[in-house]
């Protein structure tokens, strides 16, 4: 292309400019695909197998063999038209109502430059998470959410080493938390809540990158055994491990020097002193309720300018409150906390 415009150019000269115009029009229009083409041909196979491999629900009807998927009409589908490949990047397929349970589809793993996959809210989802899914090699968004796909999640997650969160809320997923997640380079967050997950935390999770992993929401599960103190290495900035049957020190997620915004244990069995923590200048939210935690409510608590829920009810604290404005839901069941919006100390 580049040969021909340039002899083109060369021509100038000799030829009348409405001449050379019809050439470049003639040359240039050769080369640019004609738009109803644009979108990768076995990018456009690959969705009409997904499309089938459903059941073809009726959400999915504007994807038509007769027009271009790249055309933004085929809908949850995305093309880079930017760079531009034209190669199927975002699938987003939510609220598909399928007519019978339905797998995964296999030909998912068929679109290699997607880097946004997300199936959420579709009810007749089912199986497992198939491990073919690695295939996808520059994914950076994986969602798999409302669903009811189950089984463990694949530890083969980690040699898509371009992933950058992880999010499976609620499904049907059991067994454990794979440890060799912790291998994977640019991981910013994981939300596996709401599944049915086994086991205890891995101590290799405090190998998660220290500066970009920052989210780590576990609640809902039914995980169980001690923190691992490795996990001391992480600055979170939001936190949910609450319905589990964890114990332990809970402690290490909490620093003066973290930047954490959320710190939500609720409903484990935690058994720390919370009289010695330190606690981020960026806290919002601190939900310790039903644990075992003792030990007094830390002097720090009223320098927290953007503090606006807390409860520790239903642990082993004592001591006088500090002056802060929640009410006594926050504090109550506790083993001797005292004060206003409790009744006074005694002395
Ligand atoms: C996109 O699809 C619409 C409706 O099918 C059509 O009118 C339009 O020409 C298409 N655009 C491209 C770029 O293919
Ligand atoms: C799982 O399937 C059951 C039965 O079809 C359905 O009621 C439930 O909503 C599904 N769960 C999710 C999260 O979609
Ligand atoms: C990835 O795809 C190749 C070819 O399409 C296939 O042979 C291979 O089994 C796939 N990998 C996995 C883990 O399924
Ligand atoms: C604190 O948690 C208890 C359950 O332990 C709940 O009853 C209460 O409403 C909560 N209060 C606040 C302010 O969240």
């Amino acid at each position: 292309m580049k040969n021909k415009i340039l002899s083109s150019s060369t021509m100038q000269t000799q030829f009348p400019s409405t001449i050379l115009l019809l050439l470049l029009i003639l040359t240039t229009y050769h080369f640019i695909p004609s738009l109803s083409q644009i979108c990768n041909p076995n990018d456009k196979n690959a969705l009409l197998q997904i499309k089938k491999q459903l059941g073809n629900p009726s959400q999915l009807s504007s994807w038509d063999p007769t027009t271009d998927c790249c055309n933004t009409t085929w809908q949850g589908a995305s093309c880079d038209t930017f760079t531009p490949t034209y190669r199927i990047t975002d699938l987003d397929l939510s609220d598909l109502q399928l007519s019978q349970p339905y797998p995964i589809p296999p030909s998912i793993t068929n679109l290699p430059a997607l880097t946004l996959l997300s199936l959420a809210n579709i009810p007749n989802l089912v199986g497992p998470i198939p491990p073919s899914i690695v295939n996808l090699t520059i994914l950076r968004y994986l969602t798999i959410r409302n669903t009811n796909i189950s089984g463990e999640i694949p530890g083969i997650l980690s040699q898509i080493k371009t992933l950058v969160t992880i999010t499976f809320t609620n499904n049907k997923l059991t067994g454990p938390l794979p440890a060799s997640l912790s291998s994977l380079p640019v991981l910013g967050g994981i939300s596996f809540d709401s599944n049915q997950l086994t086991g205890a935390i891995p101590e290799s999770y405090g190998s998660f990158s220290k500066t970009l992993f920052t989210g780590l929401t576990l609640s809902r599960n039914k995980l169980s055994g001690k923190i691992p103190a490795s996990l001391a290495n992480l600055n979170l900035a939001f936190l949910d491990l609450s319905r589990n049957a964890l114990e332990g020190d809970a402690s290490v997620f909490f620093g003066s020097k973290k930047e954490t915004q959320q710190i939500v244990l609720g409903n484990n069995k935690f058994g720390f002193d919370f009289g010695k923590v330190g606690l981020s200048k960026n806290l919002e939210k601190l939900d310790l309720r039903n644990n075992k935690i003792y030990g007094t409510l830390p002097e720090g608590l009223t320098a927290l300018k953007f503090l606006h829920k807390l409860n520790v009810s239903s642990n082993n604290l004592c001591g006088q409150i500090p002056s802060l404005r929640f009410d006594e839901t926050s504090y109550a069941h506790n083993k001797c906390l005292c004060g206003s919006p409790l009744p006074p100390c005694k002395t």
